[in-house]
């Protein structure tokens, strides 16, 4: 499913193709209204009804440690049954963990690799995830051409590079520099059929995908605190039944001997409060109606990337309807290495005051930016206009 650039959602504003702000998004945060936030799917932003419900849960902890502690085990089952059912998973092979980082390591723990085992990576995977894998096994990357048109383009590029060596495909359900859809259905059943082992990325996909869990992986993760609303640090694993039992925990406590998912979640006393409250944050979506967010926040990031793409040198990538985010590759002497990325990302916060993503890539890097409740169409002319100049070295 492709857009067509902009206005793919309501155009409450009036001007034909500029879309409207959401009705009461910007005032559920907090956030600082001199800054453009355009960059949500970095580190998400906490509504201003789940940062009471956190704080709630974190008085009831201070009035009566020993209730609450003692509690938590089956407080983190309460929490772990209301995100599974509205993520659509099973909520006996759901753990609640930290993040995707941590998620990933556990993930592929699970799957007790040997040095030569082989695992498919592609060059869109995110740093600290991939090298999860490499630390643990033999990674073999597919270069995925950011330009390919579609997911079925991309579903070929990944399928012609298995081969019969592979044993693992580690893959972005929705890439971060390049807000592409990797692993969707169809490819995990394939992958599947060809008798892959897939452990999915899917640290974009609460809260951003009806269906996150679409394809039946074998191992998954996602955020909660990006699309999801939910405080940072908060986060899931899902596993299939027959790997249930190969998950270790993190930290082996008190709960250990319960097995997958309490022994992965309970790690003695710690701070559990974010986690506790994490469904307060997708539950919100439910009742802002996640459709018409969805739609909202696609239709910002088109417009966006329609604004940016008038650029001279500056070149969309194909983009998907379903995302919040879109990618557009920048002229080919920007961002070419992580420290020149870094730096271009932050000239345009100190002279636009807009947070995005720049990423990295060796013939020219690109730019992200995402849609959200809070984002006003505003904000992506301030970028597209400022960026001008900028791009022009002056
Ligand atoms: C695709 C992807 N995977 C993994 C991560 C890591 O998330 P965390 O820092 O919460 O572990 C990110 C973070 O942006 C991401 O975009």
């Amino acid at each position: 499913m492709r857009d067509g650039g902009t206005g793919a959602g309501g155009t409450s504003s009036g001007v034909a193709g500029v879309p409207g702000p959401f009705p009461g998004g910007a005032e559920l945060f907090r956030l600082d209204g001199r800054v453009a936030h355009l960059n949500h799917g970095s580190f998400g932003a906490v509504p201003v009804p789940v940062a009471r419900a956190h704080r709630r849960i974190a008085a009831a902890a201070a009035a009566d440690p020993d209730a609450f502690f003692l509690g938590v085990p089956d407080l983190l089952a309460g929490a772990r049954a209301r995100v599974a059912a509205l993520l659509g998973a099973d909520p006996d092979g759901l753990a609640l963990v930290t993040n995707a980082t941590e998620a990933a390591n556990l993930a592929l723990d699970a799957l007790r690799l040997a040095p030569d085992d082989e695992v498919l990576v592609t060059d869109h995977g995110y740093g600290t995830v991939v090298a999860a894998a490499a630390r643990r096994a033999r990674t073999v990357t597919v270069r995925l051409d950011p330009g390919l048109a579609d997911e079925e383009a991309v579903r070929e590029a990944v399928l012609a590079a298995v081969t019969p060596r592979t044993k693992i495909a580690l893959l972005d359900l929705i890439s971060s520099p390049t807000a592409r859809i990797v692993a969707g259905p169809g490819l995990l059943r394939a992958l599947a059929a060809r008798g892959v082992t897939t452990v999915v990325d899917g640290a974009h996909a609460p809260g951003m995908l009806a269906d996150p869990l679409a394809g039946g992986p074998d191992l998954w993760f996602g955020n909660l605190h990006k699309w999801g609303y939910a405080p940072p640090g908060s986060a899931v694993l899902a596993v299939a039944p027959a790997l249930r039992d190969r998950v270790p925990a993190p930290v082996p406590s008190w709960e250990d001997h319960q097995g997958f998912p309490r022994s992965v979640e309970y790690r003695a006393t710690a701070d559990y409060t974010g986690l506790l409250a994490a469904p307060e944050g997708l539950e919100l979506l439910e009742e802002l109606g996640a459709g018409a967010v969805r739609a909202h926040n696609s239709a910002l990031a088109a417009y966006g990337a329609g604004l940016l793409a008038r650029l001279p040198g500056v070149r969309p990538l194909p983009s998907d309807a379903r995302l919040a985010m879109r990618a557009l590759r920048l002229p080919a002497r920007f961002a070419r290495t992580k420290p020149e990325a870094e730096a271009l990302r932050e000239e345009v916060m100190a002279r636009l005051g807009c947070r995005v993503l720049v990423w990295p890539w060796a013939d020219g890097g690109g730019i992200r930016i995402c849609g959200q409740v809070y984002n006003r169409a505003a904000e992506y002319e301030r970028l597209a206009h400022g960026l001008r100049p900028l791009l022009d070295g002056r």
